[in-house]
């Protein structure tokens, strides 16, 4: 992440105190499975102390507030619930403009792959995104990051994905990097080039040279590695898209310049692409929604972590939400993330994505609450800073208007936190 985790805070010692309950999601630094996703250690008539930006000690109000100093700066929680930040992870943070024309077409009736077969859908964003200088998308990716940490989102996955050329590529990774830096928002940087396969390649061009997968291959990939500006490589895994054969090519070659892997994985079709990502040892497959028995088995095997994403389900208007319990009966380290884009899921908001996990996905609110903490920030390798309200970790906390950790995903569709802090610092709401 950032450099910013070492950034000091302008006041070096915070004391959040009258917390009904602080949901601390403490204990070992690995991902919870099972029943451990419903243990989220709760502290009753709490308080958290905080020293440059660290928390520094956690606990019931009686044995917290003695250790605070006199100069500390006092926060009060106002009898409310207090978690981590989420950890929101898959994100296309970056793009340009809007399909709220797509969203009326849907709403009309068509489906969201009619309409990405006839040039819409991704390869829109991909024409603004293209004709945006790297300004613009700075400028509209600071504004998407408001809406996350208005949210209560604190670090978030961000894919490029949206330019599907050397150079535009190239631009929004420069962009998610420049986010990071200019706002309080943590981004964890993932290259996606194999999102689409751009309008140039598609076979009505009668193109000749290259393919578009060798072109990742042979210059995004070496460029994107060298200039060190992803963590990870992610593809769209689809039978009319990028085959498992082409995702396979493609992801070898990122883990091969020291990339790990995610993989949008059996989103519509139940393809292998699940199978895959076990296969390469990919620390995530997102989607799922069709995934069978064997794949899921699979995933298990292989250690890798389901990242779900209702939203999107939801905003296509789909009734097929990926198996949730079965994954978590058999033992999976479920994440929940927002798939923050404008075509399938246009919302920053991990509570929205909580309740549809809870009331689509029979999720409970803890396991959901989980899944949006530590697991999330397990799966982006950043459970060391992250995730959970351990000493040690920044201070990453929000202040729910709640006195109960499940009102959280029971209030939907709008209620935004009553305060964050970030690196220790109170933001503007
Ligand atoms: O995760 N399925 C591929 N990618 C995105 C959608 C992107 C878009 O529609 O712009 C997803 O749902
Ligand atoms: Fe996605």
């Amino acid at each position: 992440m950032s450099s910013k985790l070492e950034t000091a805070a302008t006041v070096s010692e915070r004391l959040l105190t009258n917390c009904s309950q602080i949901v601390t999601l403490s204990g070992p630094s690995r991902p919870r499975v099972g029943a451990e996703m419903r243990e989220l250690s709760i502290v009753r008539d709490g308080a958290i102390l905080m020293h440059f930006g660290r928390i520094v000690a956690v606990g019931p109000r009686s044995e917290v507030e003695p250790l605070a100093s006199r100069d500390a700066e006092i926060v009060d929680a106002a009898g409310q619930v207090v978690t981590p930040g989420f950890v929101d992870g898959h994100t296309h943070l970056i793009f340009a403009g809007n399909r709220a024309d797509e969203f009326e077409l849907r709403c009309a009736g068509m489906t969201y792959q009619q309409i990405s077969e006839q040039g819409g859908g991704i390869r829109s964003t991909v024409r603004k995104t293209r004709t945006a200088t790297e300004g613009e998308l700075v400028d509209t990716g600071r504004k998407h990051a408001q809406w996350f940490l208005r949210n209560g989102t604190t670090t978030v996955e961000a894919k490029s994905g949206y330019g599907l050329t050397l150079e535009s590529e190239l631009k929004i990774l420069r962009a998610v990097r420049s986010v990071s830096e200019q706002t309080p928002l943590r981004c964890v940087p993932t290259f996606l080039g194999a999102h689409e396969v751009p309008e140039e390649y598609s076979s009505d061009y009668h193109y000749e040279g290259p393919s578009y997968v060798e072109l990742i291959i042979r210059e995004m990939l070496p460029a994107v590695a060298q200039q060190r500006l992803a963590r990870y490589c992610d593809v769209f895994c689809e039978p009319k898209v990028f085959s498992v054969g082409m995702a396979r090519q493609i992801l070898t070659a990122a883990k091969a310049l020291g990339l790990e892997l995610r993989v949008h994985a059996d989103q519509f079709t139940c393809s292998g692409a699940a199978l895959l990502a076990a296969e390469l040892g990919a620390k995530t497959a997102d989607h799922l929604e069709q995934s069978d028995s064997v794949s899921i088995a699979a995933l298990k095997a292989a250690g890798v972590q389901p990242v779900l994403l209702p939203g999107s389900v939801y905003a296509i208007g789909s009734q097929k939400y990926a198996p949730a319990r079965a994954m978590i009966e058999a033992g999976l380290a479920v994440v929940l993330a927002t798939d923050f884009n404008p075509g399938s899921s246009p919302t920053a908001s991990m509570p929205m994505v909580m309740s549809l996990a809870c009331t689509q996905m029979k999720m409970t609110p803890a396991e959901a609450l989980t899944a949006a903490t530590i697991n999330a920030a397990c799966s982006l390798d950043v459970q060391h800073d992250v995730g959970s309200l351990d000493v040690g970790k920044v201070a990453d906390i929000v202040v729910h208007e709640a006195e109960d950790y499940r009102e959280i995903p029971y209030w939907f569709g709008g209620q935004r936190p009553a305060v964050v802090l970030v690196g220790g610092e109170r933001l503007a709401q």
